[in-house]
């Protein structure tokens, strides 16, 4: 699988070198991406020689050891530290993957090289602007549509159409399928990506759900549905494990069956 390691904006230059406490038993080398545009100047590679036997075993443990003990500048997102909020997104040793879930020891060579998601804008250092991806996604109006009154407590679900959402609810909206997707780079105004499009079908699977003809007509586009080559790359990143080319698959087969 090819993957970019680097945002898609300027000329990167070499940055400054931070080195191990001398009290450190075990060193890794983390190379960081760094840009802040407000300055105006290229971004750069910073490297840390980190003591990972004073931080925990994840890729996010390092960047906070880093950010509280050696360079209170490095600007990253994070939240949960679960792997349920998505916030942590970055690209680690050339894959889109969570930085709370991926543990340093698992990275193979010498140097763990870290940067932000692929081809989006940077707001600052490993934070991916990703403002256009939110209003895509709120494009598919993700939220259950009825046109039949409601009923007097509950929309009920049988458990085998429930059973239809496994595999999309468990979405967290990371963005890794997406900014891996080279579909995604190159129309990313126009295609929707893997991400929103697992949303719009776990949406269209839905049995409560009352606009399904609504929904296909929004994604009955040239760019916005069809520009999935299937490519593949969305599966293979997904952290939770999801595969947002079936489900992109899934509504062509729904686009084919209302045209017969
Ligand atoms: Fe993240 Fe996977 Fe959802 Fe894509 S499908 S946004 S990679 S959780
Ligand atoms: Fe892209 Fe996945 Fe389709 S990588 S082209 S969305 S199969
Ligand atoms: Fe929430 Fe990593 S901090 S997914």
């Amino acid at each position: 699988m090819v993957q970019l390691t680097l945002p898609a904006n300027s000329r990167v230059t070499k940055g400054k070198h931070y080195p191990a406490p001398k009290d450190a038993k075990k060193v890794r080398t983390f190379k960081i991406y760094r840009y802040d545009p407000e300055t105006g100047q290229n971004p750069r590679w910073d490297t840390y020689d980190v003591a990972v036997d004073q931080c925990g075993p994840m890729v996010l443990d390092a960047l906070i050891h880093i950010k509280s003990t050696m360079d209170a500048t490095l600007t990253f997102r994070r939240s949960c530290r679960e792997g349920v909020c998505g916030s942590c997104a970055m690209n680690i040793g050339g894959r889109n993957t969570l930085a709370c879930t991926r543990g340093h020891d698992e990275i193979p060579g010498d140097t763990i090289a870290v940067s932000p998601l692929p081809h989006m804008p940077v707001i600052k250092d490993l934070v991916p602007d990703l403002t256009s991806f939110y209003a895509q996604y709120a494009s598919i109006e993700p939220f259950m549509q009825t046109t039949t009154p409601a009923p007097e407590k509950e929309w009920k679900q049988s458990p085998e159409d429930r059973a239809k959402m496994d595999g999309l609810y468990e979405c967290i909206l990371c963005a890794c399928c997406s900014t891996s997707c080279p579909s995604y780079w190159w129309n990313g105004d126009r295609y929707l990506g893997p991400a929103v499009l697992l949303q719009a079908y776990r949406w269209l699977i839905d049995s409560r759900d009352e606009e399904k003809g609504k929904r296909l007509d929004n994604l009955e586009d040239p760019f916005r549905l069809y520009r999935c080559h299937t490519i593949m790359n969305c599966a293979q990143v997904c952290p939770k494990g999801l595969n947002p080319a079936k489900a992109i698959g899934e509504i062509k087969t729904m686009m084919v069956e209302r045209a017969i």
